[in-house]
């Protein structure tokens, strides 16, 4: 399949796993990117040190591109972005921040830069900063989100209004029927992260992964939209938030009850109760556990299958 994302990434099919903290690490990049689609490593969860490892290994696990996503929620953005430089990264997903920030920086050193993004607003922002791509999230993502609960049912064709270069389409996106109904929406690819946390590469601990293919419809909710709206599924950690809601808590008491490491500790170190656990809506379809290339596979031949089924119609 040839479009304006597999030209832009040199990738065969325009499938890209969303960076994903605590979750996306060498082996699952690779394992994507050796399937065809563009496999990301999420550095949000990393120190410095850590993904110039994760780096170096993914290199040598596959010889297809892939990237590195930096959220700039996070702190020594200045020491990832020298690893980015120092390693040769060809790719860099930015999000969770301003576009105008790092972008014409890593445009100057011939990187491919992409921005996500929840609303119209920011993605055009994003045009206007200079990026080769845009992915445009909608509410029922997993992970951080926009406050506007824009679906991605709505962002896309809003999105495609009025942006000219590529678009790729995240939230809700786990099989070929989903990616099909994007590309209609007018997205030119697709990113995907709730799918690859229930991977046999994906990094998390696997009590996280069986949440993942336990959850039902309504197990998750996006709030703290105080500090960073985020979906959480809906856990002891997250019963404690909603009563702390309840009671009036402050912004700064929510930053309190969030403290630190409290998604290193659900989603990496399998503690259901009290950690945070993010994921997005479409964990209500996901039933299974399987090796990402997999996946890969799944969604390209369930497109194939679905679009000329359509086209009979
Ligand atoms: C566990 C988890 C962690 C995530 N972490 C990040 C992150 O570090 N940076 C980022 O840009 N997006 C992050 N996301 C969002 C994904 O990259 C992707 O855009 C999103 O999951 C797509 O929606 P879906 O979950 O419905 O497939 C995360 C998502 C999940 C589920």
């Amino acid at each position: 399949m040839q479009n304006r994302i597999t030209e832009l990434f040199k990738i065969e099919f325009p499938i890209i796993q969303g960076g994903m903290i605590w979750t996306s690490g060498w082996r699952l990049a690779s394992a994507v990117s050796n399937a065809g689609g563009l496999g990301i490593i999420g550095a949000g969860s990393m120190y410095p040190d850590v993904l110039r490892e994760h780096i170096q290994k993914c290199k040598k696990a596959t010889t297809k591109p892939f990237g590195v996503n930096i959220p700039m929620l996070y702190p020594d953005l200045d020491k990832l972005m020298d690893i980015i430089i120092e390693e040769d990264v060809k790719i860099v997903f930015t999000s969770a921040g301003n576009p105008k920030t790092w972008t014409s920086f890593l445009k100057e050193k011939g990187i491919t830069v992409v921005h996500v993004v929840s609303s119209l607003k920011f993605a055009l922002k994003a045009q206007e900063a200079g990026v080769d791509a845009i992915v445009a999230e909608g509410f029922e993502a997993g992970g951080h989100n926009g406050r506007d609960e824009t679906t991605t049912m709505v962002l896309i064709p809003a999105v495609k209004e009025h942006i000219q270069i590529p678009l790729i389409a995240a939230g809700g996106i786990a099989n070929g029927k989903a990616m099909l109904a994007a590309m209609v929406l007018g997205a030119d690819g697709v990113q995907v992260g709730s799918r690859f946390v229930a991977s046999e590469e994906a990094s998390n601990h696997m009590n996280f992964k069986q949440v993942v293919v336990d959850a039902k419809e309504g197990a998750t909710h996006l709030t703290l939209k105080e500090l960073a709206p985020v979906r959480l599924v809906k856990n002891t950690f997250y019963n404690k938030v909603q009563q702390a809601y309840a009671e009036g808590a402050t912004t700064e008491e929510l930053k309190a009850l969030l403290g630190r490491g409290r998604a290193k500790k659900g989603m990496f170190l399998g503690d259901l109760e009290d950690g945070e656990l993010e994921i997005g809506q479409v964990s209500a379809l996901i039933h299974d556990i399987k090796p990402a290339g997999e996946i890969v596979n799944d969604i390209m031949s369930e497109f194939n299958k679905r679009k000329a089924e359509l086209s009979s119609l």
